[in-house]
């Protein structure tokens, strides 16, 4: 059985509630039930923290023996070099994800410092997003 870890960045906990007219009105922890159950052969773990320390030490807990991380690093994707060296630095698959589509919104959004250290990105179909990753993951070698 294959296990992935969706790791979820800051203000992702208030999903359901954060600018729904972005984000959506579904909490992640329903979503999270109906992806599951889409995928009973595929152990999805969960970790979310709005601190980038935290993230970065979930990716160097999993990152050498877990077959896959789908990430949405929220607003850190778009400042932190820390976890694009921490990405690099671990053996796992990690696949950006990004609920709304970056690069239809604001111009510092258009950039992100963990793209070049992640394996594909995917952006822009709601909470479909994550599972288009966990799906990407599940066909795809180590
Ligand atoms: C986000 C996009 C980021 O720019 C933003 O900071 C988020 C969420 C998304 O899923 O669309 O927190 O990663």
């Amino acid at each position: 059985m294959k296990t992935i870890l969706i790791l979820n960045g800051p203000n992702l906990n208030l999903l359901g509630r954060r600018e729904p007219d972005v984000y959506g009105a579904r909490s992640f922890d329903d979503y999270l039930q109906e992806l599951r159950a889409q995928y009973p052969d595929v152990q999805i773990d969960y970790f979310q923290s709005n601190h980038e320390g935290a993230l970065i030490d979930k990716l160097h807990e999993v990152g050498f023996t877990i077959d896959g991380i789908v990430l949405n690093a929220g607003a850190y994707t778009h400042t932190s070099i820390a976890l694009h060296d921490a990405i690099r630095a671990i053996t796992a698959p990690v696949v950006e994800v990004h609920i709304s589509n970056v690069h239809q919104r604001e111009p510092f959004r258009h950039q992100s410092f963990i793209s070049a250290a992640c394996r594909g990105v995917i952006c822009g179909f709601g909470l479909d997003s994550y599972r288009l990753a966990v799906e990407a993951l599940v066909n795809s070698e180590k």
